[in-house]
């Protein structure tokens, strides 16, 4: 017989697997996606379709841990308003440059003039993690931009650009830009390129590339993103935040042992000078998975939720893509008073980096 967790398994005719074919990482990144790399993001498709299920054009969803901000964009462009909270300051940044509403000719007018201005060297002694990290010429090019990013109101934007070149430029190998350990400062064999590489002498390319390449992705968003739906971002731990009132949740929550969020981006928080606030991330890789970490981070993902069901109304629907492979979801929800409704279990094609493979995650809908 069918014990009643199976009985809420369904694999409904909603389509949520999608092959590389069927959908190529270019529509998959399509335009402010691929503002900037991030690690542990849903695909905006998924999310298009638990909008399109879930929610009415019109209303405002909350996404509790937004991340890179895919629920936001997504929720743009599906006529929704939407508000993201995240702990990391990184993130908030990303996540607002990507659904700011811009004057384009003031944003043009001042990526051209960035652009125009990469190659200004930053002079005076650099800082301990950028000289472990950056080759002499890229640490003076990527300060030298920081030094005048302040003169422009799309400063934000610049910043995300300044970032993403740090990203690019760092001393590593190309297989290895999720986690660097430690800086590569001889050429080495690549597996990716399959041939010897060298690592990154000078960050001008990246810094005109990118600065170009942002302007196109934020003007091709603004095409397409509803007229008059705004998102909010609020920076903060959201287990004590007091919220605001939303129709409904959406989100894909940390998971326990898997990333660092702060981490994965510590050379912005280096070059930008951000709050760092690591130790308020739920389920963060560094707290490991022993037993007690494990009952910290249901702990953490029970108050996320309580709180956050404060800001909804009665029967609101509480959509959560997860990867619950220790089946830790059905006492957090219990715990955190919702009732799981739905099980979908879709199948995430995954063809790059070293986390390649089959793997599966679950749509869990609560109420
Ligand atoms: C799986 S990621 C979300 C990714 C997102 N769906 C996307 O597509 O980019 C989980 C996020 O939860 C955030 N987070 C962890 N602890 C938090 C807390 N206490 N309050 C708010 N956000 C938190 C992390 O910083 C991370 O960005």
């Amino acid at each position: 017989m069918a014990s009643t967790q199976d009985a809420l398994y369904r694999r409904i005719d909603l389509e949520l697997s999608w092959s590389e074919r069927e959908l190529p990482e270019r529509e998959r990144t399509k335009h402010v996606h691929r503002l900037h790399p991030y690690l542990g993001k849903f695909i905006p498709q998924l999310v298009e379709v638990l909008v399109g299920r879930y929610f009415r054009p019109g209303q405002h969803v909350l996404d509790p841990f937004a991340g890179s901000g895919t629920t936001l964009v997504q929720a743009l462009e599906s006529d929704l308003h939407a508000t993201g909270v995240d702990i990391a300051a990184f993130n908030c940044l990303l996540m607002d440059v990507k659904t700011r509403t811009y004057n384009p000719f003031v944003l043009e007018q001042d990526l051209r003039a960035a652009h125009a201005r990469v190659g200004e060297l930053a002079a005076g002694r650099l800082p301990t993690y950028i000289r472990r990290w950056y080759a002499p010429q890229s640490a003076r090019e990527l300060l030298g931009f920081r030094s005048f990013i302040e003169e422009y109101e799309s400063a934000d934007v610049l910043r995300v650009v300044l970032a993403r070149a740090a990203r690019s430029a760092r001393r590593t190998t190309h297989f290895d830009l999720d986690f660097p350990r430690a800086p590569q400062l001889e050429p080495y064999w690549c597996y990716k390129h399959r041939r010897e590489c060298r690592p990154v002498e000078t960050a001008s390319q990246f810094l005109r590339r990118y600065t170009q390449d942002t302007l196109s992705r934020l003007n091709e968003f603004s095409r397409v993103r509803a007229r008059g739906r705004r998102a909010t971002v609020i920076h903060g731990d959201v287990r004590e935040l007091s919220l605001g009132c939303y129709d409904g949740l959406l989100t894909s929550p940390p998971y326990p042992g898997l990333i660092d969020y702060h981490e994965q981006h510590r050379y912005a928080y280096e070059l930008l000078d951000l709050d760092d606030l690591r130790e308020r991330e739920v389920g963060a890789a560094a707290a490991g998975t022993s037993r007690a970490a494990l009952s910290a981070y249901s702990d953490g993902i029970v108050a996320a939720l309580r709180n956050a069901k404060k800001a909804l109304p009665e029967n609101a629907p509480v959509v959560i893509v997860v990867n619950d492979r220790r089946d830790l979801y059905p006492e957090i929800l219990e715990r955190a008073g919702l009732r799981l409704e739905e099980r979908l279990r879709r199948h995430v094609n995954r063809r790059t980096g070293r986390r390649a493979g089959e793997f599966f995650e679950d749509v869990l809908i609560a109420r």
